[in-house]
């Protein structure tokens, strides 16, 4: 019975280590989800490319991120990539924009 016990203990051990092999953490999968879905649609594959309809982005931090999803919009003072373009504002992602930081603080 104990090694019953044992056995069910390593597989357990086993188990968790698989899952932080892959290397990424949770918030990255879903940042990355999100991205493929939604930002895709002008962002290139590979944020640290141009897309079709706008810049690459890899790298962009937090309050950039979040100012672009919540508003369209810089942060005030920062310079655009594109100052001949505009992105809608996308709010309804207002909880996912951890995520995509996450996901692209990655690259770069
Ligand atoms: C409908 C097209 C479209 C979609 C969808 C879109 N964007 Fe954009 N995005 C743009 C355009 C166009 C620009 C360039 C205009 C600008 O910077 O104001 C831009 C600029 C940005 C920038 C600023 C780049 C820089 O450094 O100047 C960030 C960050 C960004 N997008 C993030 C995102 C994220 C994250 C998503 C997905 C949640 C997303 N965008 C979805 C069109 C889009």
């Amino acid at each position: 019975m104990i090694k019953f016990f044992i056995i069910c203990f390593i597989l357990i051990f086993i188990g968790c280590g698989g899952n932080k092999s892959s290397g990424q953490s949770e918030a990255y999968y879903r940042g990355e989800k999100i991205y493929r879905t939604v930002c895709l649609s002008c962002h290139n594959l590979d944020p640290r490319k141009v897309g079709a309809l706008a810049p690459d982005i890899a790298g962009s931090d937090l309050e950039l991120i979040r100012s672009m999803i919540m508003t369209g919009k810089h942060p005030e003072g920062r310079i655009k990539k594109w100052p001949d373009h505009q992105m809608a504002a996308l709010p309804n992602l207002k909880d996912k924009i951890p995520d995509l930081h996450e996901y692209l603080k990655t690259f770069k």
